[in-house]
């Protein structure tokens, strides 16, 4: 079994890039190969797992939009049996350039076909956007996770995301599933938070992951450390919550999957 997964919400700040690098950090603890690709030109899988771009030779960019082998830019991480296809601001260009390829939208899955069965997950951190980048993501993956906070606007966003999610399931004929949404940054002593966690998940019966990801001020140092918080901090809260969701993420790719995922707004 090997699950391509995009992490995915076209708005920035959401916990896309935390929950790329811890949750891949807790599945790789919990014995799993994972892959964790840096889809996104802000890099910040990249430098949130201690490396600096300045320094690679080679990143995703250049397999992207030359024939660069694959094997010579994945890279070790710190933690056993996670490794990282690491990005550079140089992401910003492939989005033109991409325009010259035909099906430039199954690139990043033409490149990711041939070693996907070496993991048991690959995680795709996107860019904050729904341009090429992101449909190249949706493309290649078999399931979306999609990180929510609890905030105002966050149904909103999420049906924009859901929206564009058919549009590639039928445009493009990808047989995608959304794995499910994660509530982030989230805070249970604010009421709106809470009222907002009790909306969606009224809305999204079965899709909310039951753990909430609390906000939580180790899981904002530990990228600065270069470290995952299961190094940085593996008892703080924040640890915890990764934890639970790896251990929940796990339950549900390995049984059957119900795809009834649509909003009911009422
Ligand atoms: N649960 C959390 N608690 C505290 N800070 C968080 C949490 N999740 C993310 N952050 C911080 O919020 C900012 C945005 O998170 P990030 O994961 O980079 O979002 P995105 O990738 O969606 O833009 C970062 O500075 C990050 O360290
Ligand atoms: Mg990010």
């Amino acid at each position: 079994m090997s699950e391509i997964i995009a992490i995915c919400n076209q708005k920035g700040g959401v916990g896309k890039t935390t929950t790329t690098i811890n949750l891949g950090a807790y599945l790789a603890a919990f014995g799993k190969k994972v892959l964790l690709i840096d889809f996104d030109a802000q890099s910040n899988t990249t430098s949130g797992l201690g490396f600096d771009y300045k320094k690679l030779q080679k990143t995703i960019y250049n397999v992207l939009v030359s024939n660069s082998s694959l094997e010579e830019i994945i890279y070790k991480t710190s933690v056993f049996g996670l490794h990282l296809l690491p990005a550079s601001p140089d992401l910003i260009g492939a989005q033109v350039e991409l325009d010259h390829f035909v099906n430039k939208e199954f690139r990043l899955m033409q490149i990711l076909t041939p070693i996907k069965e070496q993991y048991d997950y690959l995680l795709i951190d996107l860019p904050p956007s729904l341009g090429v980048l992101t449909i190249n993501g949706l493309v290649a993956a078999d399931q979306v996770l999609i990180p929510i906070q609890t905030e105002y606007y966050a149904l909103e966003g999420l049906s924009q995301l859901i929206t564009t999610i058919d549009l590639i399931r039928r445009n493009l004929e990808k047989d995608l599933r959304i794995l499910g949404a994660i509530l982030t940054l989230y805070d249970r002593r604010n009421r709106l938070d809470r009222m907002v966690a009790k909306h969606i998940r009224r809305n999204f019966p079965g899709y909310v992951f039951d753990v909430e990801i609390p906000r939580n001020v180790s899981l904002a140092e530990a990228p600065s450390f270069g470290k995952p918080i299961i190094q940085y901090n593996s008892f703080s809260d924040g640890a915890r919550a990764y934890r639970q969701l790896a251990q929940e993420l796990i339950k549900k790719t390995e049984k059957p999957i119900n795809d009834n995922f649509s909003i009911n707004n009422k």
